[in-house]
């Protein structure tokens, strides 16, 4: 079994610099994406109670008693003030009570997505239909599985032809070229089987510490197939269970699962208390104590984004701890500006002369209502908001001297395909591209 190969798992040594840039998968696409200066960022994230970063708690401004914007802009470091030990001793991780009733402790817990649907059907039933419902699967999940039992996949040299099945226990991955019919568990799918799923397993190490082995092989919607991870290269002949995917480790793996969750922790070999999918409590925080007021009075006290510091930056603040804000990318990419980087869409709009020039009103709501997923809304819906700030009879601001009033998008964040990612992301730096 799995566990087998995982006690024969013999580490690589890397270099140094190389694990520190590896920050994480969704970064890989970029050569070196992470410096000492993303770190405390970094570590902000892995305070990994999910009241640090929930919209409740984004009192950061007042922390570091710097503007977050500074913060965002120039990519500062933010470990001055944040370490480990510092983190530890000041948040002790929320108790996870799901779904089953609303406790009356005054500290919130979550609840679960459900109960708010009681009070809150139009932005329940957005959300049902966005990609953050469906962020975070067990690798069994039927809906998972069925898109790889059966088959095989080559993925050359140095690792072979991987052979997947299920039985009762789940779903696993053989590699008969080089262990005979000795099987590697896959346990956990990242994505959405509408987008693409990478698949995570986690697996003692051999001095029993836990490290997550992703897949190679990732199952991408937009050709029906699988297809290779967008991931590092390893080194020439990787060995044991790192012949069945890309090695993580410490921050970098629960940061991928922190990414995709709504709540969990990894110990040992599992994520205990698992909360799948990027749902409302990741956003809005725990909020027993919320529903249980609201069942008591009409007005009930405001609780997060109703919160009077709720900001612009604080919501780029939100997203972009998951979308990428420009502090977790290196100096020379920021300057470059590699097409890699429309994939992390508060990085463009941080750099946006829209964002810049006007007074902070630009966030991501301006364009996109947090719950509805962008599948369903029509272009002419954003050419609007765009058409809102620049026409002469809406506003103080520029009209387009080409278009001033269709098309705005194709024209100003033009779509783009990553090599190897099958999806599209719009570039979200707003500007005067060059005709192609
Ligand atoms: C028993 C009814 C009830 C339930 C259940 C409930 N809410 Fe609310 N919620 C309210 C009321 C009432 C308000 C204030 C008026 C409004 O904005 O609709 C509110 C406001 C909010 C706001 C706006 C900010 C504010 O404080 O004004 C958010 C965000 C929110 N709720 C999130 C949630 C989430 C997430 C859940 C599920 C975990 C949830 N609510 C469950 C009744 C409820
Ligand atoms: C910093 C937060 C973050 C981390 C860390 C992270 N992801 Fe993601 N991931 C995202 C976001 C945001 C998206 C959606 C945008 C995109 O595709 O870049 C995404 C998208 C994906 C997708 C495509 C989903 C789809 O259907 O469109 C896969 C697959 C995925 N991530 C797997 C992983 C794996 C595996 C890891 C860890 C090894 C990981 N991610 C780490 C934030 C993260
Ligand atoms: C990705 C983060 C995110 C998720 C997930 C999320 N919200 Fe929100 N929500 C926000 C933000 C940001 C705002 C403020 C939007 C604004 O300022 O226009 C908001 C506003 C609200 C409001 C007040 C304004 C309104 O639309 O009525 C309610 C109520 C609310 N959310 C409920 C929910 C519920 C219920 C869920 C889950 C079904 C949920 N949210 C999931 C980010 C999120
Ligand atoms: C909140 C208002 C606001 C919104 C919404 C907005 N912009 Fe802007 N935009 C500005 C401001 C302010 C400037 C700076 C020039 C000016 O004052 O008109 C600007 C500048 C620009 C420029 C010139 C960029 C450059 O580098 O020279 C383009 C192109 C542009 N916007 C396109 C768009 C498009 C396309 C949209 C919709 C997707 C949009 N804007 C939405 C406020 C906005
Ligand atoms: C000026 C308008 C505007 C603003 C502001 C804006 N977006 Fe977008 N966003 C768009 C448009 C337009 C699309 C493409 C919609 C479509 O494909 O139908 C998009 C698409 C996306 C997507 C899907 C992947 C992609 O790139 O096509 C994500 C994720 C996203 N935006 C996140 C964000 C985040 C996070 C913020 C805040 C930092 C933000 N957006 C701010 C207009 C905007
Ligand atoms: C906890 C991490 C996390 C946070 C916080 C987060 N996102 Fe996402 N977001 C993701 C992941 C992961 C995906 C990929 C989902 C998928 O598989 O399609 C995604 C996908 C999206 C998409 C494309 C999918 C769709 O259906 O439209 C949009 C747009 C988007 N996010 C906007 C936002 C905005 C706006 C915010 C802030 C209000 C935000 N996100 C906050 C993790 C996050
Ligand atoms: C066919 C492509 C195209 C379309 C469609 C288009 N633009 Fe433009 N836009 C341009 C080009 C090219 C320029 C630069 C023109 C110049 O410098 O003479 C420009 C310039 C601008 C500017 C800067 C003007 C200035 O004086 O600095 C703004 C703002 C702008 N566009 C907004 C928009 C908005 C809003 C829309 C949609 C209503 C839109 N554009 C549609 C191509 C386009």
């Amino acid at each position: 079994m799995f566990g087998e190969l995982s006690e024969a798992l013999v580490v690589r040594k890397r270099s140094k610099n190389r694990s520190i840039n590896h920050l994480s998968r969704c970064d890989s696409t970029l050569g070196n994406p992470v410096r000492d200066r993303g770190r405390g960022f970094f570590l902000l994230n892995l305070n990994a109670s999910v009241l640090s970063l929930s919209i409740v708690r984004l009192g950061l401004k007042r922390v570091l008693g710097i503007p977050v914007a500074a913060l965002l802009l120039l990519g500062t470091s933010m470990s001055l003030h944040f370490d480990e030990s510092t983190q530890s001793t000041e948040t002790s991780k929320p108790a996870i009570a799901i779904a089953d009733g609303v406790s009356s402790d005054t500290k919130p817990t979550f609840v679960g997505r459900d109960i708010c649907k009681e009070c809150h059907q139009t932005n329940y039933d957005l959300h049902a239909h966005h990609g953050h419902k469906s962020t975070f699967y067990l690798a069994d999940d039927p809906k998972i599985a069925e898109l790889f039992d059966g088959k095989t996949y080559d993925a050359g040299e140095p690792y072979g032809t991987y052979h997947y099945h299920t039985d009762e226990d789940g779903l696993y991955v053989t590699l008969p070229e080089r262990f005979g019919d000795r099987p590697f568990r896959l346990d956990y799918a990242l994505g959405s089987p509408e987008g693409a799923i990478t698949l995570l397993s986690l697996i003692p190490d051999q001095q029993g510490n836990t490290i997550a082995i992703e897949h190679r092989a990732s199952w991408f919607n937009a050709t029906q197939k699988l297809g290779p991870t967008p991931q590092e290269a390893p080194g020439p002949m990787p060995v044991q269970a790192e012949a069945f995917g890309l090695k993580h480790q410490g921050n970098v793996m629960r940061k991928c699962v922190y990414c995709h969750t709504t709540a969990g922790e990894i110990e040992n070999q599992t994520v205990v208390g698992l909360v799948a999918n990027v749902n409302c409590e990741k956003c809005h925080g725990p909020a027993s104590e919320h529903v249980r007021l609201a069942r008591q009075m009409e007005n009930p006290p405001k609780y997060s984004v109703g919160k009077a510091d709720w900001d612009v930056e604080s919501e780029i603040q939100l997203c972009g701890d998951c979308h990428r804000l420009p502090m977790t990318i290196s100096r020379s990419e920021l300057r470059e500006y590699p097409d890699e980087l429309v994939r992390f869409q508060p990085v463009g709009i941080l750099r946006s002369r829209c964002y810049l020039e006007s007074e902070r009103q630009l966030g991501c709501s301006t364009c996109h209502n947090p719950h509805e997923s962008v599948e369903t809304v029509p272009m002419e819906r954003h050419v609007k908001k765009c058409v809102s700030c620049h026409l002469e009879s809406e506003s103080d601001h520029v009209a387009c001297p080409v278009s001033p009033k269709t098309g705005c998008i194709e024209c100003h964040m033009p779509a783009k395909q990553l090599p190897g990612i099958h999806l599209d992301f719009h570039d979200h730096w707003i500007r005067v591209h060059e005709p192609q």
